[in-house]
């Protein structure tokens, strides 16, 4: 199914309702949302997983608490929780989590807690996993426990091998992307090559933060695209409130992909701003090359911490609800969508 199918253009009023939206909510926090919108995206992504929009927000450890997954699925889309805490402070963020909400679990393979993995599967209704061979075995128990199971992948290979492995939603995670980065392709090629290996319902992940980009991503073959940096600066998240003014001011060149902060995890690529990378070789001995991101309790110099962000940072202009962000951003996805038809249609500009 080419991505015309999936759009479900609006008539011509509607569609002037949603650019007038799209406008409006670009200014900052606050702004009307439109709350009672039809669904206008139809994905296999939002099919199988019963959302509005066809947008994840990304697994970010202890980032994810449970007020941001939960914001983000009332607003629509899926949210996502963090299994990397241990099964006791799973099972507590599972508690606060309404029944029925798209609210998932992602988990590190390096750091997999196996109870955890099964209250997940029993409790939410999609279990992810990142940062390992795709595995047969741990897939066949997220099924067993009744949920669907996802891999975050960064290589075509690896797709496929998430696919035999019996996966029902495959994420595609481009060099674009945030935190630790698996593959060495950019988010486009990725999602080029994977469509045409795989079937699954595929997420693009890396560098996206804006409308343009998700409509981008959808034209290009994916489903639905999954955000992290955005979701950062939403005031349900986290993050230490120097860590968001730094996001804020920060555009794409400012970030870089580095293994600085390895300690405990060697070796794993990630993305952060370049300026937390060149704080801690400041710092010298001093220095903790943790992987750790500034929560709002962390003390000490937390322009030296692990600040992950991608080359989506650019659209990080202020802190905003999560649903404002998924508003917005879905908004100006279907606006450029109805603007590409009216391109075929010679009437564009
Ligand atoms: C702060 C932060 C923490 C992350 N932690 C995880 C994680 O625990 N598990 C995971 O699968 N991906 C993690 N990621 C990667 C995201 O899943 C996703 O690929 C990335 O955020 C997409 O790029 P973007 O940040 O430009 O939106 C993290 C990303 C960020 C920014």
């Amino acid at each position: 199914m080419g991505w015309k199918e999936f759009l479900v253009v609006p008539a011509a009023a509607d569609r002037r309702e949603a650019l007038d939206l799209a406008e409006r909510v670009r200014r900052p926090i606050g702004a009307s949302l439109g709350k009672d919108r039809k669904v206008t995206i139809k994905t296999p992504f939002t099919e199988l997983l019963g959302c509005r929009h066809p947008m994840q927000q990304a697994g970010m450890g202890g980032l994810a608490s449970s007020d941001l997954a939960v914001a983000v699925a009332r607003a629509g889309g899926l949210g996502m929780l963090s299994g990397a805490g241990g099964a006791r402070a799973l099972a507590a963020q599972l508690d606060t989590v309404p029944a029925g909400l798209a609210v998932g679990v992602n988990f590190l393979v390096p750091f997999l807690d196996r109870p955890a993995v099964e209250d997940a599967a029993a409790r939410s209704p999609y279990v992810e996993f990142f940062w390992g061979s795709p595995d047969a075995g741990l897939v066949a128990s997220v099924h067993e426990g009744g949920a669907l199971a996802g891999w975050q992948v960064g290589s075509t290979e690896e797709a496929a091998a998430a696919a035999d492995a019996g996966c029902d939603l495959i994420v595609a995670q481009g060099i674009e992307a945030g935190g630790h980065v698996r593959g060495t392709v950019g988010l486009m090629a990725l999602v080029e090559e994977v469509r045409e290996s795989v079937e699954l319902p595929l997420v693009a992940a890396g560098g996206i933060g804006s409308g343009r980009a998700m409509a981008a991503a959808l034209v290009a073959g994916a489903d639905a695209v999954r955000i992290g940096t955005r979701f950062i600066a939403a005031t349900e998240c986290g993050a230490h409130h120097d860590y968001v003014d730094a996001l804020i001011r920060s555009g794409a060149d400012d970030t870089v992909l580095t293994t600085a902060f390895g300690l405990g995890w060697p070796d794993a690529p990630h993305r952060v701003l370049k300026s937390a990378v060149a704080a801690g070789q400041a710092r010298g001995e001093a220095q903790s090359w943790s992987p750790d991101w500034p929560s709002t309790d962390t003390v000490g110099p937390i322009e030296a911490k692990a600040l992950y962000a991608g080359q989506s940072v650019g659209s990080v202009r202020s802190r905003q609800a999560a649903a404002a962000i998924v508003e917005e951003i879905v908004l100006e996805a279907e606006a450029v969508l109805s603007r590409t038809r009216e391109w075929r249609q010679g009437r564009g500009h």
